[in-house]
């Protein structure tokens, strides 16, 4: 059912932050652990659709032992950020992209599409209540987390016929901790997903999958895991939360292409297309490990780097695997990987232009 038109029943928070606690949070938010006062809620069944769209106070949840969520994992979720622009403003970086794939996640998990409006609706609903939660400092912004889940206490496998959608707001600074002028990364022997998976869904599942090569990859003191095909264990696929680039000695970029196993990101596309305004030649393609680790060795290619709405664009300054290690470029952040970085950031935040329509002001 699509209904853009719910209206939003606000529930008075009966004890909001105070703007001490609030203050001391902005100042240093981290990634992820804080959260502001609010969280949107809407509700949906087989007989009623999308329903009871309120504004609540941020807090626990109650739900059936037996919500099929907790056994079988139907839930998919998004990430989005909002800025404060240098106008006072605020501004979602391309909404209804997350709103689109959310929906495709959707339609892989059998669960209900939201309508794109109602989606966006939600997630500036909240921002604008909360409007007081941005970070102060340098490359703060507000981490917008939707999501949805199956409710019915039901234990058949089968997808389920109740839903709620939930949206929370983190004040966010750096995903990896700073310091670091590039992430370092294991590449794992597990696969993250298989050829008629869920590996272009954004549903927890994929992330479950990832967390004990994640742990392996950090107690190897690495930043991040890689994940390879599942099949030949041989094309590089992306990171637990990013997908990744390649630059070669003549300038032009690789990236792997959408095979229907990695998240189609929302920050690879934009980026592919900035390159390309750049004049940059960018292929989406298949790239092996082996190939990579003798173009960093040749000096073929110069910069690799990561990219999400989490980690925006990060360089990738060494990797690792039970072969031994091989380090990219100087093992520090590349030229076109801070200028990519340098024009999105500013794009955002509203100190470019934007001239593709990806900033939405709320
Ligand atoms: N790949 C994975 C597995 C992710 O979790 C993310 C983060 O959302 C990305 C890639 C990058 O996607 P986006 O640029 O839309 O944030
Ligand atoms: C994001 O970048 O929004 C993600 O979902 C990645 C996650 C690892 C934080």
């Amino acid at each position: 059912l699509a209904d853009a038109s719910l209206s939003f029943t606000r529930v008075p928070h009966p004890a909001p932050a105070s703007a001490e606690v609030r203050a001391q949070v902005l100042a240093n938010p981290g990634f992820g652990t804080k959260f502001s006062d609010h969280m949107v809620s809407i509700e949906w069944s087989e007989d009623k659709g999308w329903h009871k769209a309120e504004i609540l106070p941020y807090g626990p949840i109650a739900l059936d032992p037996a919500a099929s969520v907790l056994h079988y994992a139907q839930e998919i979720f998004e990430g989005l950020k909002a800025y404060r622009l240098a106008d006072g403003g605020i501004a979602l970086f391309r909404p209804h992209a997350n709103a689109a794939r959310f929906n495709a996640s959707a339609r892989r998990l059998a669960m209900p599409e939201i309508p794109e409006e109602l989606f966006v609706e939600a997630v500036r609903q909240l921002v604008l209540t909360d409007n007081e939660w941005f970070p102060t400092v340098e490359g703060g912004s507000l981490y917008l987390r939707p999501f949805m889940f199956a409710t019915e206490a039901f234990l058949g496998v089968r997808p389920a016929k109740s839903y709620r959608f939930l949206v929370i707001a983190s004040p966010a600074g750096n995903y990896f901790k700073s310091g670091s002028p590039a992430v370092s990364i294991w590449v794992s022997d597990y696969t993250r997903a298989a050829p008629g998976g869920t590996g272009a869904a954004k549903c927890g599942g994929n992330y479950a999958a990832s967390l004990v090569p994640t742990a392996e990859a950090f107690a190897r003191g690495h930043d991040q895991v890689l994940f390879l095909d599942a099949a030949q264990h041989m094309w590089v696929e992306e990171l637990g939360g990013m997908n990744l680039f390649f630059v070669h000695a003549d300038g032009s970029l690789i990236t792997p292409a959408l095979t229907g196993t990695i998240l189609p990101g929302i920050t690879r596309e934009s980026l592919i297309m900035l390159a390309r305004e750049e004049g940059l030649t960018v292929k989406e393609g298949r790239y092996s490990l082996d190939q990579w680790r003798e173009d960093a060795a040749s000096g073929q290619l110069l910069e690799t780097f990561a990219c999400g709405t989490a980690a925006v664009v990060t360089p990738v300054g060494k990797v690792a695997d039970h072969n031994g290690e091989f380090v990219i470029g100087t093992g520090g952040p590349g030229q076109l990987t801070q200028k990519l970085r340098q024009r999105l950031v500013a794009i955002q935040r509203g100190d470019e232009a934007d001239t593709h329509g990806w900033v939405t002001r709320i």
